[in-house]
């Protein structure tokens, strides 16, 4: 599978960072293609609401952004996974513009398959966000393959690595 992963924390050296590394050696190692969009450090706008995708610019939105750069894979994509930090129990607002920009043709051309890895300081912080993916999937009519949940000050350890190389592997 094609796989794009979209990385929402600022933080390079952050535990996303880190799980998503991890997430994509596994991933690659059984054979899959995988793309990272370190969406939390690129130049992403939020929707104007103007519409033009939906007329005139048929399916293209009107703004030039990094988002250009996303929209080239994900449309390639057959799996798409949201690895972001909660804040405020939500997304990252980077993570949250990619998301609302899915708007311009309604969601990624290929994707069937959807999963999440949510990285936090508190446990129970997940609700928001799970309902809000979950309501995503039904909309589009997509497959969730897993979300993985890590909290606490010592995320970065080999026990919630071997989590996500169990998971990329069972893809
Ligand atoms: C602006 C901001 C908002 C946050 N909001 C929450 C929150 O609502 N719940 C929570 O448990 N942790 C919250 N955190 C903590 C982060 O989710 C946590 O440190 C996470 O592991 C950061 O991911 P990173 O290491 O990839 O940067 C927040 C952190 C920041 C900077």
């Amino acid at each position: 599978m094609k796989i794009m992963v979209l990385n929402g924390s600022p933080r390079v050296n952050g535990s996303t960072s880190a799980f998503t590394k991890v997430f994509k050696e596994a991933a690659e190692a059984s054979g899959h293609e995988v793309t990272v969009a370190p969406v939390g450090g690129m130049k992403i706008n939020g929707c104007l609401g103007c519409e033009f995708c939906h007329g005139q610019g048929q399916s293209k939105c009107i703004q030039h952004d990094d988002m250009d750069q996303i929209y080239a894979h994900l449309n390639e994509a057959d799996m798409v996974v949201i690895a972001s930090p909660v804040y405020y129990w939500g997304f990252t607002g980077q993570m949250q513009s990619v998301i609302t920009r899915f708007y311009n043709t309604g969601k990624p051309a290929n994707a069937t398959k959807y999963a999440m890895i949510l990285s936090s300081g508190s446990p129970g912080v997940y609700d928001g966000i799970v309902s809000q993916y979950k309501s995503i999937l039904r909309y589009i009519n997509a497959e969730d393959a897993g979300i993985l949940t890590f909290w606490g000050d010592d995320k970065q350890c080999e026990e919630n690595y071997e989590k996500i190389r169990a998971f990329a592997k069972s893809l």
